[in-house]
């Protein structure tokens, strides 16, 4: 069917439809809908409906006029025929994409051979007794259809425009429904929904805080929370048990595909329990999240790693077990090599990908530009020949050397063995990254599988050498394992946390931990991380002194709500789970924001903006 909006009309066309359009123009006049755009099928034929949406299409087919008319719930072929209401179908020329109507019409067939068993209403049509125009639209800056060919920006400016579309609509609502089980899943495990303040006091995460200047107190600020941990913490010394939330949690961090500045968490806390306690109701949760939207049994319980093993052979905290390729220490083989590079480094890992000889010399080029991301210098690289093994770095090893790599990779003809030599993290961070990059280049990860693992056991402290001090892994308020209380000070490098993060196919979709319920303990670790008491007071004083009054054992986790529906339904980036994201930058291209504001907004704030070099 030739479908008349493929036409590109002229100015003056479009000018005129307007024109009459507008004198057509009018209001709902009670007229009410007595059914969705969805639903009507064969069983209803010959019943009289009222539908109400947008042009999805118009097509002029033999004096017929054929409108799919849109709304939330799908799609219905409405018919104008001069039969059978002239004017109706005079008027009906005025019609163009995206321009909103309301039709009462009767539900009949469609002819043979025009059914559509793509769509549910796709045997019937309505067709037209009495119509009303309810408002007119601009031509959109891009088809409202699935497959389109325009660039995220404005995608994310005309936002509301980009709603409509039927994948974003049915992330959405895929959005919606998971809301809704984890919501009736905690409601039914006797977890009390309660909310915890926007303007509040930092609480550190790890990243930069949102800050929002007080006009009542000037100078001073309060801080959008991170997460509203201590919040749940002070719930569970209020006695409430068992909380939960699905919160908006802000940080001034830098972004990547499945971070933004605000995002969501479903956060939860609980009194009296262990680790198993928390991990068991998450994976309950997990468990019926995916049964109610996917109908997918997930098998419980989830497996688990130590930290250490998931860095030994996968080089990050969130490995995806979906392919089987490792990373292997090879440091003692090369420790006394000619190899100035293998031998001098603190720690040298090798990667070997069956069948990787087949990378070009420009793919193994980019992937060295990859690796840098991560801190690394270059890429070291064999290709296992027939007769030799190639490579630029093969003539500094001796046979000794090489022998002890074949046994430690086991390589076949046709591998390719990459090499990291650095610092541990820079190993891991490299070659655990790279891994996943390989993986994805060699089809080796099984895209319908959804990978579950708990990885537990993780440091308590992590060392920040561009700042000469530990820092908390997860978060100071984590508790470190009783074994470990007393060599907190002494040697924190050996000290483990009571911590677990829920890992899903390599992403890091939640971490929680069992917290610290004496202020002794919790004081200890302040010294450990360097702070006073005095900064220790200043900056959580509240918690201190709360801890004082009977604080209960408790602990939790938190998940991060967008990135699960980006991983559960395939999605690319986390931006298209969201209703309005802000993009890579950090800005809002729907509302402008974030935007200057007036000078007297600011004297109010007394607040005066340093100059800028460009002022
Ligand atoms: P954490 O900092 O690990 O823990 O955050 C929990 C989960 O939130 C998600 N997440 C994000 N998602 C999108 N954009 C971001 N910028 C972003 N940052 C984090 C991740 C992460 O696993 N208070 C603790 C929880 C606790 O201890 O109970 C916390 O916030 O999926």
């Amino acid at each position: 069917m030739e479908q008349e909006l493929k036409h590109i009309e002229t100015q003056e066309e479009i000018a005129l439809a307007e024109k009459k359009a507008r004198k057509i123009l009018t209001s709902l006049g009670g007229w009410k809908r007595t059914h969705t755009c969805g639903e009507l099928t064969s069983d209803d034929l010959g019943k009289e409906v009222c539908l109400m949406g947008w042009v999805q299409y118009r097509r002029d087919h033999g004096g017929l006029i054929f409108i799919d008319l849109r709304d939330r719930m799908g799609l219905t072929q409405v018919v104008f025929s001069p039969e059978h209401n002239k004017i109706a179908h005079e008027q009906a020329h005025v019609l163009r994409p995206e321009y909103v109507l309301a039709i009462k019409g009767k539900v009949r067939k469609r002819p043979e051979g025009m059914e559509n068993p793509k769509l549910v209403t796709g045997e019937i049509e309505v067709v037209v007794l009495e119509w009303k125009l309810l408002n007119l639209s601009k031509t959109p800056p891009f088809l409202i259809e699935d497959r389109i060919d325009v660039s995220e920006n404005i995608r994310l400016k005309y936002r509301y425009l980009d709603l409509r579309r039927k994948k974003l609509r049915e992330n959405i609502v895929f959005r919606h429904k998971a809301s809704q089980s984890i919501r009736n899943f905690l409601n039914s495990n006797g977890f009390l929904e309660i909310e915890t303040p926007f303007l509040t006091k930092s609480t550190p995460e790890g990243a930069r805080d949102f800050l929002v200047p007080s006009r009542l107190h000037q100078g001073k600020f309060f801080a959008l929370p991170q997460s509203p941990q201590l919040f749940k913490q002070l719930l569970m010394i209020g006695g409430m048990e068992r909380y939960y939330q699905i919160v908006k949690c802000f940080r001034d961090e830098d972004l990547r595909a499945d971070r933004q500045p605000e995002f969501t968490q479903i956060d939860m806390e609980m009194s009296f329990v262990e680790e198993d306690d928390v991990i068991e109701i998450a994976e309950n949760m997990i468990h019926a999240l995916l049964k109610d939207t996917l109908d997918m049994e997930v098998s419980l319980p989830f497996p688990r790693m130590k930290y250490s093993e998931a860095m030994d052979k996968y080089g990050l905290d969130r490995p995806d077990t979906r392919f089987e390729l490792f990373l292997h220490d090879i440091t003692h083989v090369v420790r006394g090599s000619n190899f100035r590079l293998f031998a001098k480094a603190p720690l040298v890992k090798a990667l070997k990908v069956p069948g990787g000889a087949v990378l070009s010399r420009k793919e193994i080029d980019e992937l060295t530009e990859y690796v840098k991301i991560f801190g690394a210098q270059g890429l070291a690289w064999i290709k296992i020949k027939e007769d030799e093994w190639q490579s630029p770095i093969v003539k500094f090893l001796s046979e000794e050397e090489k022998n002890g790599i074949q046994q430690i990779l086991g390589l076949e003809v046709g591998d390719i063995v990459f090499f990291q030599a650095a610092s541990p993290e820079v190993v891991n961070d490299a070659l655990g990254n790279l891994r996943v990059r390989l993986g994805h280049r060699f089809d080796l990860i099984d895209d319908s599988k959804f990978n579950f693992i708990w990885i537990e056991d993780f440091p308590l402290f992590e060392y920040n050498s561009d700042e000469k001090r530990w820092e908390a892994c997860h978060h100071p308020f984590t508790s470190p394992k009783q074994e470990d209380i007393d060599i907190l000070l002494k040697e924190p490098e050996k000290a483990r946390a009571r911590a677990y993060d829920l890992v899903l196919n390599g992403n890091e979709i939640g971490g929680g931990s069992i917290r610290i319920h004496s202020y002794d303990v919790q004081m200890k670790m302040f010294e450990a991380l360097n702070i006073d008491k005095d900064e220790a007071e200043e900056k959580f004083g509240f918690l201190l002194e709360a801890l004082k009054y009977g604080a209960p054992p408790h602990g939790g986790i938190a998940f991060g709500f967008d990135r699960i529906i980006m991983l559960l339904l395939n999605a690319k980036s986390i931006r298209e789970v969201i209703p309005f994201p802000k993009t890579q930058k950090g800005a809002c291209l729907l509302t402008d924001a974030p935007s200057y504001v007036e000078n007297r907004q600011l004297r109010e704030l007394g607040i005066r903006l340093r100059k800028t070099k460009k002022d």
